[in-house]
C-alpha cells in the first residue's frame, strides 16, 4: 500500500468511526428514560378499550387521546402501552427510531415483586411465544401508529377476549405491598 493509499483508507475508517459514533449518539439524545419500576401494575394504569396507557412524561391526556381516537393518531413521547402485563410500548422521542416511528418493544417478567426487563429494543424483540414484536405490530396500517387493537391490519393474537382480560386481572404486580 502507498502512503496516500495508506493514508485514504485510515481517514475513510475514521470518518466511519465518526459517522455510527454521531448517529448512535443522535439516537440516545431521543431517548425518554425508563426503567422496570417505571411499568407499573395494569390497573394502575389508564385502560382506553382493550389496552392500558399511561405518560411517563406527563402527557397522559395525549397518550388517552391517541388511543380512543377512531380514525388513529400518533402517540406522544412518554406513552406507555400495555395489553397483557408482560408486553409494553414506550415511545420515545421523535428521532429516536425511524424503523419503529420512536416506539420501543419491551418484555418484561412481572411478580409479586415488580417488573424486571427481559428484553427490550426495536426490530429485533422476541416474545415469549417466539414472535417478532415488530413483525406484527407493523402491520398496523399507518395511522395507527404500529397500534394493532382489532382492524387495524395485524393479525389476530391466537387467543380470546377472555383470555387476555383473565391475564389482565391477574397482573402479580398488583398485590404489591408498598
Ligand atoms: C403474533 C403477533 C404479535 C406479536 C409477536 C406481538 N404482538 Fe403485541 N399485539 C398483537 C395484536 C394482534 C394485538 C392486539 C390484540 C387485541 O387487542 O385483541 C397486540 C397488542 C399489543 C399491545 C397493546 C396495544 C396494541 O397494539 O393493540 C402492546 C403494547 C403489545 N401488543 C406489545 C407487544 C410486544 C412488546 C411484543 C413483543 C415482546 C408483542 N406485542 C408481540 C400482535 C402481536
Amino acid at each position: 500500500m502507498t502512503f496516500n493509499k495508506m493514508r485514504n483508507s485510515i481517514t475513510i475508517s475514521f470518518s466511519l468511526l465518526l459517522i455510527a459514533g454521531v448517529s448512535y449518539a443522535a439516537n440516545e439524545s431521543k431517548k425518554v428514560d425508563a426503567d422496570a419500576e417505571d411499568f407499573n401494575c395494569l390497573a394502575e394504569m389508564t385502560a382506553t378499550g382493550n389496552f392500558f396507557v399511561d405518560n411517563l412524561l406527563g402527557n397522559l391526556p395525549a397518550t388517552v387521546a391517541a388511543a380512543s381516537s377512531d380514525d388513529g393518531g400518533r402517540y406522544p413521547a412518554g406513552s406507555v402501552v400495555s395489553l397483557i402485563p408482560t408486553e409494553v410500548m414506550l415511545k420515545h422521542n421523535a428521532g429516536w427510531n425511524a424503523d419503529t416511528n420512536d416506539w420501543e418493544f419491551i418484555e418484561l417478567t412481572v411478580s409479586a415483586a415488580g417488573s424486571v426487563i427481559k428484553s427490550r429494543g426495536t426490530t429485533e424483540v422476541i416474545n415469549q411465544f417466539g414472535g417478532n414484536c415488530f413483525d406484527c405490530h407493523s402491520l398496523a396500517r399507518p395511522e395507527w401508529d404500529f397500534v394493532c387493537g382489532t382492524g387495524h391490519g395485524c393479525a389476530p393474537l391466537p387467543i380470546t377476549r377472555e383470555t387476555i382480560i383473565g391475564i389482565q386481572k391477574g397482573d402479580p404486580r398488583c398485590s404489591r405491598k408498598e
